[in-house]
């Protein structure tokens, strides 16, 4: 594997774990407003995050080439409203397909046809993750901040599953 793209995979390890560590944050401000589906949701996005750096961290071992992480910056510990955090995942997912995009072009550009393919899932991946985060928004927007709406949300977000940590890649 070339440095170059080496460099820009560990690049990429890191921006998934600082995703995990900001949306575990969000959890905890969740938690300590009482709303446990919306801290469950959150809990289950930064396992997938987790996830998502390991299929990184396995396909550079794959490869032969070296992982190096890097330190996670401190993520913010607070939101004005839920739907103040949920804007801030959203942002903060269209911030991660920008990353993938460069990560694909350089790929491309170093003509690294495997790493194209492996990226290619995160691709779609990252269309899911822009449309759900979108989606938790538009709808909170609706409520505009009504207690029972808020109520609501929370029931229906608690019902996702919590993911299982994959530290290797699933059979
Ligand atoms: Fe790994 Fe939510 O992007």
């Amino acid at each position: 594997m070339k440095p170059t793209i080496q460099k820009a995979l560990n690049k990429q390890i890191n921006e998934e774990m600082e995703s995990s560590y900001l949306y575990l944050s969000m959890a905890a401000y969740f938690e300590d407003q009482n709303l446990a589906g919306m801290a469950q949701w959150m809990k289950a996005q930064s396992i997938e995050e987790v996830n998502h750096a390991m299929q990184l961290y396995t396909y550079i071992v794959d490869r032969g080439g070296k992982v190096e992480l890097q330190a996670i910056k401190a993520p913010q510990l607070s939101w004005k409203s839920p739907l103040d955090a949920f804007n801030g995942t959203y942002t903060h997912e269209k911030h991660i397909t920008k990353c993938i995009h460069d990560l694909m072009d350089l790929a491309t550009k170093e003509k690294d046809h495997a790493s194209t393919a492996m990226l290619q899932w995160f691709v779609t991946e990252q269309v899911e993750e822009e449309a759900s985060t979108s989606e938790i928004v538009e709808k909170l927007k609706l409520i505009d901040s009504a207690p029972g709406g808020i109520y609501m949300i929370d029931k229906e977000l608690a019902s996702r599953p919590m993911p299982q940590l994959q530290l290797a890649p699933a059979e």
